[in-house]
């Protein structure tokens, strides 16, 4: 492991200004996105979506540092014949794989998931490397209900994070580590607070002791935010106070960057969030995006799977980028919002 190199890609892809796109849905998860506009999700449809944004040169050029590409994107290649990996390339940022392969049931502890895909690892990390992915992601994943998580459930996500995270550094790939507590249900931000700050203890705990370098890894948490059907949903000051106390206290410094993900949050709640936070600076890392849906909603509705549609969704996507740009320096502000380029 060459962790001065580790750690170079770690900073450019939480560098200012600049955040990371997840465009690594499953076929499952990019269906259900294509049912909701209309579209069939074929395979040719899947890449002429992604390459759309791909090749949205005002996006991807300033402000999009990384893109996590799915098993299937990472092979596919434009309808000019140019690799997709290339057009990113291109643009300046950096190619990125989601390298789990999803939630098992976990036994023992019934509604309760692991994350699997540690078997094999090595070698398709090599595979990756070798196509230009640079760094990786795992998702964990935590549901807050009623006697959930269990400190089972925890602990075998933090611990098979850690595994994760190891065999990355040793194949030079840095590893996005993603704990993520969801935001379904009915419980209030405290109950968001205490659960993450639980994840994220036995998360570093379990990367120190399988001995990851955390100069050479970038973090994606979920924000501390109220359940969504909570009646009690809390502020913006509010959450961006509580994440970044329970981050400072839970993250070490050594960490270059953070990287949240939205996770059902609106395009326009996530933006917020993320900018709050920044205004509060004085924070011993970058805290940026690597959101999903808050990056893509509005381009995968403008463009419909329509060719004629290309412009519009490129230039969506390039609204939202740039607004979270701004907000990963805390200079966004809603009257910009209507401002689309
Ligand atoms: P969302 O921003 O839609 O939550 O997706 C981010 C992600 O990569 C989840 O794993």
């Amino acid at each position: 492991m060459n962790l001065a190199d580790l750690n170079k890609i770690a900073l450019a892809m939480v560098t200012s200004g600049k955040g990371i796109l997840a465009a690594d849905e499953s076929s499952g998860t990019i269906k259900k996105r294509f049912d909701a506009i209309g579209v069939e999700s074929t395979e040719e449809n899947r890449r002429d979506y992604r390459e759309m944004l791909f090749r949205s040169t005002e996006a991807m050029s300033k402000y999009i540092s990384g893109v996590i590409l799915y098993d299937e994107t990472i092979w596919q290649n434009a309808k000019d014949g140019t690799p997709l990996v290339k057009l990113i390339e291109q643009a300046g940022s950096i190619p990125g794989i989601k390298v789990d392969e999803g939630t098992q049931a976990l036994p023992g502890c019934p509604g309760e998931l692991v994350t699997v895909g540690l078997d094999k690892l090595a070698e398709r990390l090599k595979k990756y490397y070798e196509r230009g992915a640079r760094f990786a992601k795992w998702r964990a994943v935590i549901d807050i209900g009623q006697g959930i998580p269990t400190t089972t459930a925890i602990h075998v996500n933090a611990h098979a994070l850690a595994r994760y995270a190891a065999l990355c550094q040793a194949a030079q790939i840095v590893p996005i580590v993603e704990p993520e507590v969801l935001m379904d249900g009915g419980h209030d931000i405290d109950r968001c607070y205490e659960v993450t700050q639980h994840v994220l203890r036995d998360v570093f705990n379990e990367l120190y002791v399988q001995r990851v370098a955390l100069e050479g890894m970038v973090l994606k948490p979920n924000m501390v935010v109220s359940g969504k059907k909570s009646p009690k949903q809390a502020s913006v000051q509010e959450v961006a106070e509580k994440t970044v106390r329970l981050l400072k206290s839970t993250v070490p410094a050594a960490v270059p960057g953070i990287a949240f993900l939205s996770g059902g949050q609106s395009d326009e709640e996530a933006t917020a969030h993320l900018d709050a936070m920044n205004r509060i600076g004085g924070l011993p890392w970058k805290l940026t995006f690597s959101y999903g849906r808050a990056l893509q909603a509005a381009p995968q509705k403008a463009w419909s799977g329509k060719a004629e549609n290309v412009a519009a969704g490129q230039r969506a996507f390039a609204h939202r980028a740039r607004m979270n740009g701004l907000a990963s320096k805390g200079e966004w502000e809603t009257g910009l919002e209507k401002k689309v380029a």
